[in-house]
C-alpha cells in the first residue's frame, strides 16, 4: 500500500495477518517502523527526525552505501540512505520464497550526479518483507553494471535502530570474546572480554567476523530482538551516550536511553564486484517475549 507519510514523502506500509505492520519510505529507501500485534513500535525512531532531503531520516533502518562511515572521499554513511528509491515492479527473481509474506521491492540505480563523485554504474535492489509472524526480512542485491570494464568496491550496513526501553537495562549477546575495531580509540583493535555486552557509556565499535545470530535483551519489556544477517561478517554496535546526543541535532538529549543500534554490517573487508556481478546481503529481525527464548 503506497501512501504518503510525513511531508509528504511516499511511503508503503507492510502489514501481516496478525496485525504486525512495517512503513518503508521511498526517500533512502528507508524502513521507519516495524510493529508487533499488539502495535508495538519496535525501532527508534527519533521525536525529532526530520523527514526531508538532504539529511537521512534519524532512526529505522538507515542503508549504508557504498561507504559506511567516513572512512573514504564520499559523505558519512554514504548516499543511499539520502537517495529517492523507486518501486521496482519487475525484479529478477530472488531465491528466497515470498508467498505468503507482505513484501516491497525497491531499487536505486546510479544517477548522473552521483556518477561524479562515485564513478560507477550499478543497481541496487532491495526487497523488504514481513514474515507471517512479523519477522522483518531486508535483503539486497547489488550489481555492478559499468560498462567500462572496471570493478568497485564498497562497503554496507543496515544501520537498525532498536527501540530499547531503558539503555543500561539492554544486554547484547552473540559478540562476547569477538575482535572490534573501536571507532573511540582511532579504530584500534581490541577484543571483548567477559559475559555479554552492557552498556553504561558511549559505544561505537565495529566488531569483527561475528556469528550469524545476535540477540538483544530488553529485560524491562521482556522482549528479546534477534538479529541474524547473512553475507555481512561484521557488526556495527553504536549509542551514543549523553554527551554526543546533545551534539547530534536531530535527536533529542535523551533519547539515547531507548535507542541501540546494532547493524549487520561490512565494514573491514569491503566488497569488490567485476561487470556484471552481484552480491547478495540479507538480515532478519524478529521481536519475541523473552521467556520463550534459549537460556532464559
Ligand atoms: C554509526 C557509526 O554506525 O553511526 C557512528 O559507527 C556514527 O560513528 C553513527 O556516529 C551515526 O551516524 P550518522 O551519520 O547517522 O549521524
Amino acid at each position: 500500500e503506497l501512501c504518503k507519510g510525513i511531508n509528504g514523502l511516499d511511503k508503503i506500509i507492510l502489514r501481516e495477518v496478525r496485525g504486525c505492520s512495517a512503513e518503508v519510505y521511498l526517500f533512502g529507501g528507508h524502513v521507519t517502523s516495524w510493529k508487533n500485534e499488539h502495535g508495538e513500535e519496535l525501532l527508534f525512531v527519533s521525536n525529532k527526525a526530520i523527514f526531508k532531503p538532504p539529511k537521512a531520516i534519524r532512526g529505522g533502518i538507515p542503508i549504508c552505501f557504498p561507504q559506511f562511515s567516513n572512512l573514504g572521499s564520499l559523505e558519512q554513511h554514504g548516499f543511499a540512505r539520502t537517495r529517492f528509491w523507486t518501486i521496482d515492479n519487475d525484479p529478477p527473481p530472488f531465491p528466497t520464497n515470498s508467498s505468503n509474506k507482505a513484501f516491497i521491492d525497491l531499487i536505486l540505480k546510479h544517477s548522473e550526479e552521483d556518477v561524479k563523485i562515485w564513478p560507477h554504474r550499478y543497481e541496487f535492489r532491495l526487497r523488504i518483507t514481513l514474515g507471517p509472524g512479523g519477522d522483518l526480512m531486508l535483503t539486497s542485491r547489488i550489481r555492478n553494471t559499468n560498462t567500462d570494464g572496471k570493478s568497485f568496491t564498497f562497503t554496507f550496513a543496515y544501520h537498525t535502530y532498536f527501540h530499547v526501553t531503558d539503555i543500561s537495562e539492554v544486554r547484547v549477546e552473540g559478540l562476547e570474546t569477538l575482535d572490534y575495531l573501536d571507532n573511540l580509540k582511532n579504530r584500534e583493535r581490541f577484543t571483548e572480554q567477559g559475559d555479554a555486552i552492557v552498556f553504561e557509556s558511549e559505544v561505537d565499535k565495529v566488531y569483527l567476523s561475528t556469528p550469524t545470530k545476535i540477540a538483544i535483551l530488553d529485560h524491562e519489556r521482556k522482549r528479546t530482538f534477534e538479529l541474524r544477517k547473512d553475507g555481512l561478517p561484521d557488526a556495527v554496535v553504536w549509542n551514543p551516550w549523553d554527551k554526543k546526543a546533545k551534539a547530534i541535532p536531530d535527536l533529542g538529549d535523551d533519547e539515547y536511553k531507548h535507542m541501540l543500534c546494532v547493524e549487520a554490517a561490512c565494514v573491514e573487508k569491503p566488497i569488490t564486484l567485476k561487470p556484471g556481478e552481484e552480491w547478495r546481503g540479507r538480515q532478519e529481525l524478529s521481536a519475541v517475549p523473552s521467556s520463550y527464548c534459549s537460556g532464559q
